[in-house]
């Protein structure tokens, strides 16, 4: 049986979870990952960022030597998923960057109708789908689920979920989430995990999302707030 440190029973360890996460992440905005080391880099180019680096449940030495890469560094993160509770001491030179993110996961169920009444509009792109509402063509509410892994048995990979601040509260975030869950069950999905802002921890949250690890990102510390 499966370590499990995020003590779900009858799910795998997080280490799995979160290279399905990274790969799922990787697909759905078509970025490369690269694993060396116990690490795994993404170019992510955006936000400010060139790099980011990933480690779950580190060992001291390969956290420490992580860390220690962001000194003089500006746009590289390093992003360390832990299951339990920790209290970071990031060494001179590196501080924590976002603190309050989490990986959840949910086991996916068959989509419920989604009644005549629905403005979700699911589109196909390959091995990834986009939800869209629009009102007016424009985007009101948007997301995008990826899979990976096993064909006959992918992970989803949620990403990029948004709802237009002037409408928020109204149950968009709840139905695009919907539409992006049912298509991936429809496409063989069981599991389906996701990074999540602290908006989304309330939306996940009530849509029966849990939380499998903590994210705590650093950077080098004479690198943008
Ligand atoms: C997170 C986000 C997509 C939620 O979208 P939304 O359309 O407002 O969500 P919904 O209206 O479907 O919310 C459904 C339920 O989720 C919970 N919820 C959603 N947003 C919440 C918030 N800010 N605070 C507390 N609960 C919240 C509530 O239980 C809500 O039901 P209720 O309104 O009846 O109480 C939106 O706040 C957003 O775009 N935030 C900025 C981008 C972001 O952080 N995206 C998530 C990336 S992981």
């Amino acid at each position: 049986m499966d370590h499990d440190p995020a003590g779900h029973p009858g799910h795998p360890g997080l280490g799995d979870l979160v290279d399905a996460w990274l790969d799922g992440y990787a697909v759905a905005r078509q970025l490369p990952v690269l694993r060396h080391d116990g690490v795994a880099e993404i170019e992510i180019a955006s936000g400010g960022r060139r790099l980011e680096v990933v480690v779950a449940e580190p060992a001291p030495a390969l956290l420490e030597a992580t860390l220690r890469r962001l000194v003089g560094t500006t746009d590289v993160w390093v992003t360390v998923l832990t299951a339990g509770q920790w209290a970071p001491d990031p060494p001179d030179g590196v501080r924590v960057q976002v603190d309050d993110e989490v990986l959840m996961t949910l086991d996916l169920a068959p989509a419920a109708p989604s009644g005549s009444g629905s403005r979700v509009v699911v589109e196909e792109h390959g091995d990834r789908a986009r939800a869209v509402v629009l009102e007016h063509e424009a985007v009101t509410a948007v997301g995008w689920v990826a899979l990976t892994g096993p064909p006959a048995t992918p992970t989803a990979v949620a990403d990029r979920v948004w709802t237009a601040e002037t409408h928020r509260r109204r149950g968009l975030g709840g139905a695009v989430m919907g539409a992006l869950q049912g298509w991936a069950h429809a496409h063989g999905a069981r599991r389906a995990v996701l990074a999540a802002s602290v908006e989304g921890q309330a939306l996940y949250a009530a849509l029966g999302w849990r939380v499998a690890a903590r994210m705590t990102s650093f950077a080098g510390a004479d690198g943008p707030p």
